[in-house]
């Protein structure tokens, strides 16, 4: 796909795509606890039409139809590596379109995301378009993680990824990223900007887990160190994974991977 703007993402996420489609079982029950809250947000009220944004994957919009029956849930990404590995599931509608301009035809009374708002190029202009997506008295629920310091399996995850390109620029800490909306005051003036009401940041803490045997993969196919890892000859990325593999000891308990998460649950209202 292309698009004038978010064209670094989208190029990102395509690449990433094929390392999330590998392990999206191992997304689904690692962030198992998140698509839960907002399952939880889309049962409180009677649902025509759901919208996730930045689905990924694709198993939220799958969780909430599931939820739902009945609800036409649709799942919308920039990255059609995401949304081919999506499709292969059914069960729920996908569109390949960037958020921030997309030119929506329908109208949604819930819009949700898990992780999937952090990468816009301009999130008042991103937000704004989802405005217009959202049908009069509609509403926005979405996850967003807290600041690197409160979510250590990242920063682990960032500290082995730059020991494996020690010459990699650092990324830029306010432009799109997983941190992007972690300072919730500036959060709040996005949404409001953009002409969201009713703004609602609670924090959420939330233990997220796996089998110890499903760390290597999950490290090896998604975030930063599967992106370092794509720099080197394929024959030696096992043993690159080794080398960075004990930073995550700390997490680590008999069989079982705990990872702490630390997010905002965001919610707004549309004007009636
Ligand atoms: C961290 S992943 C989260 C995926 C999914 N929501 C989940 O929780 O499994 C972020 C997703 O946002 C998508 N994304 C990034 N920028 C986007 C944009 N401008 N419009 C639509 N999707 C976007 C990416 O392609 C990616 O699939």
């Amino acid at each position: 796909m292309t698009s004038e703007v978010n064209s670094a993402q989208a190029e990102w996420w395509n690449a990433a795509g094929r390392g999330w489609a590998q392990a999206q079982d191992i997304v689904d029950l690692v962030l198992k606890p998140f698509q839960d809250l907002l399952v939880e947000a889309a049962r409180q009220r009677p649902r025509e039409r759901v919208l996730d944004v930045g689905c990924g994957t694709g198993g939220v919009t799958r969780a909430i139809a599931d939820a739902l029956d009945g609800t036409r849930c649709v799942g919308l990404d920039i990255s059609e590596s995401m949304l081919a590995a999506a499709r292969e599931h059914g069960q729920a509608e996908f569109l390949l379109a960037d958020a921030q301009v997309h030119v929506f035809e329908e109208r949604f009374d819930l819009i949700v995301s898990r992780f999937g708002v952090m990468f816009f190029d301009d999130p008042a202009a991103a937000f704004r378009n989802l405005l217009h997506a959202s049908a009069p008295d509609g509403e926005l629920c979405f996850i967003t993680w807290r600041t690197p310091e409160e979510n250590p399996f990242m920063t682990a995850a960032s500290r082995a990824a730059a020991s494996l390109l020690p010459d990699a620029p650092a990324p830029d800490p306010d432009g799109p990223g997983p941190f992007s909306l972690a300072d919730a005051a500036k959060t709040r003036k996005i949404l409001e900007e953009a002409g969201w009401s009713g703004i609602g940041i609670s924090a959420v803490d939330r233990i997220c887990t796996m089998p110890e045997s499903l760390l290597v993969p999950y490290l090896s196919n998604l975030g930063p160190i599967s992106r370092a890892l794509k720099e080197a000859d394929e024959s030696v990325r096992p043993q690159l994974m080794a080398q960075v593999r004990s930073a995550f000891d700390e997490f680590v308990h008999g069989d079982e991977v705990r990872v702490p998460g630390a997010c905002w649950q965001v919610t707004a209202s549309a004007p009636l």
